[in-house]
């Protein structure tokens, strides 16, 4: 196994917020010894005493990490966000200060696409109005408004990581898929793009959009495109709260244009479970509404901890800054039977140079170099044959150049 500069057992990981057990499995599996997690936040002068004895942190949305908390983070080298937000950490202050940030993105877009086939189902076969009848004690038998799924046209919008994923388990149910993107995509099984959105909008019986917040999605679905869609046919939407034009598509659904939605995202959303509630969708027959929970499932948390974990752990122990969310990323071979130097700087003109002197002026080959540059922040990874007995003396020197952020050396 590699040894670091600091070794395995000295490296102080703090986990906040509860983050889950497979991420402190996790750690334990690759030799961290030295992982503490607390169950809840911490209040900002706690905070910033853990921080200063911290290598490692992992936080998840409660915690803000301002450039003020991170410059007085000495010890701190990488951060995770165990969760798919990053806002909640000032990027650029832990960018100029060499600390990567990993996250994991993706790790709930199976959840999301699971929510909304099920939802698909339900909102064909008319279940919110018949359960919420059964409910209050009415017996509502009959097939009248009830359909398949198999054979209807799905049109999705937004054909990207949850979109595809949609896309590959509606194929399974029988669904005929259509999807719309602004970028090319690869197509998974038999879908088909349409050429525009207004197409799709035509010829789809259940519209499900899975795009992000941008400035042309902002009410990219509104009283127009609602017009546009098939008579009888169901939104739903579990992308972004400001997608969809609420007060149109309670229109369309009580004037019986559309026949069902299911909405997850509001364009706002109560903080705590103490805050009320208010949707002008509430009290509509046929309508999922659901609290931001598209992406909420215990795999969910699992898979956000391993991979954070993971993406850290790689990082310590190799250098590879692959994930980041702020720092340029190099992904690096395996490390065998070579010492390896990582040096993050600002790019200045003449720092490679400094950097390469330090090697050549002992006579040591370099094995291999990996250049990565934002044009504001460099990261420099130099690989030397055999275990570089200068190692320590090496590190000093690379330090020293003015340009230098931080430098790690890894045996
Ligand atoms: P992604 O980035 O993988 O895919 C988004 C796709 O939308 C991309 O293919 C992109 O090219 C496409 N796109 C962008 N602008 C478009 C436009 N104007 N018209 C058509 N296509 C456009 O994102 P991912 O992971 O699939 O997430 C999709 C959405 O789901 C995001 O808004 C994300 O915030 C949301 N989300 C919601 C969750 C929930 O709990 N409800 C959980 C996770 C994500």
């Amino acid at each position: 196994m590699t040894r670091l500069t600091l070794a395995r057992d000295k490296i102080r990981v703090l986990l906040l917020e509860g983050v889950h057990d497979s991420a402190v499995a996790t750690f334990a599996a690759a030799g961290y010894g030295q992982v503490e997690r607390l169950d809840g936040a911490l209040d900002r002068d706690e905070l910033a005493e853990r921080l200063a004895s911290a290598h490692i942190v992992g936080i998840r949305s409660r915690t803000q990490l301002d450039g003020e908390l991170l410059r007085g983070a000495s010890k701190l080298f990488a951060i995770g966000t165990f969760c798919i937000g990053v806002n909640q950490v000032d990027l650029d202050a832990a960018r100029l200060l060499g600390v990567p940030v990993f996250n994991a993105p993706y790790a709930n877009t199976r959840s999301v696409a699971e929510l909304v086939i099920g939802e698909i189902i339900l909102l064909q076969r008319r279940v919110p109005w018949l359960s919420a009848l059964a409910h209050a004690g009415v017996w509502q038998k009959g097939a009248r408004g009830a359909h398949e799924v198999r054979g209807k046209v799905l049109g999705i919008v937004g054909y990207g990581h949850i979109g595809s994923q949609v896309s590959a388990l509606a194929e399974a149910f029988g669904l005929q898929v259509r999807y719309h993107d602004i970028e090319p995509k690869l197509t998974l099984g038999n879908a088909q793009p349409c050429t525009s959105l207004d197409e799709l909008l035509t010829i789809s019986d259940i519209v499900t959009l899975h795009v992000p917040a941008t400035e042309l999605t902002q009410g990219m679905i509104g009283a127009n495109e609602i017009a546009r869609m098939k008579a009888g046919a169901l939104l739903i939407n579990a992308s972004r709260g400001d997608v969809v034009d609420l007060d149109a598509l309670a229109e369309a659904l009580r004037g019986g244009h559309l026949s069902g939605a299911a909405v997850d995202v509001f364009p706002t959303e109560p903080t705590s479970a103490a805050a009320v509630f208010s949707s002008q969708l509430q009290g509509l027959d046929n309508v999922i509404l659901t609290p931001h929970i598209g992406g909420n499932t215990e795999e969910a948390q699992e898979g956000i901890g391993r991979e954070v974990a993971d993406k850290l752990i790689r990082y310590s122990d190799s250098g590879s800054t692959q994930g980041a969310v702020n720092l340029v990323e190099v992904s690096l071979p395996v490390q065998r039977d070579r010492t390896r130097f990582l040096h993050i700087h600002h790019d200045r003109p003449g720092v490679l140079a400094a950097v390469n002197r330090a090697f050549s002026s002992r006579d040591l080959n370099i094995a291999g170099q990996y250049l990565r540059t934002d044009g504001q922040v460099g990261y420099v990874v130099i690989d030397v044959h055999g275990q570089a007995e200068e190692g320590a003396e090496i590190k000093a020197e690379l330090e020293a150049i003015d340009a230098t952020i931080r430098v790690r050396f890894l045996f």
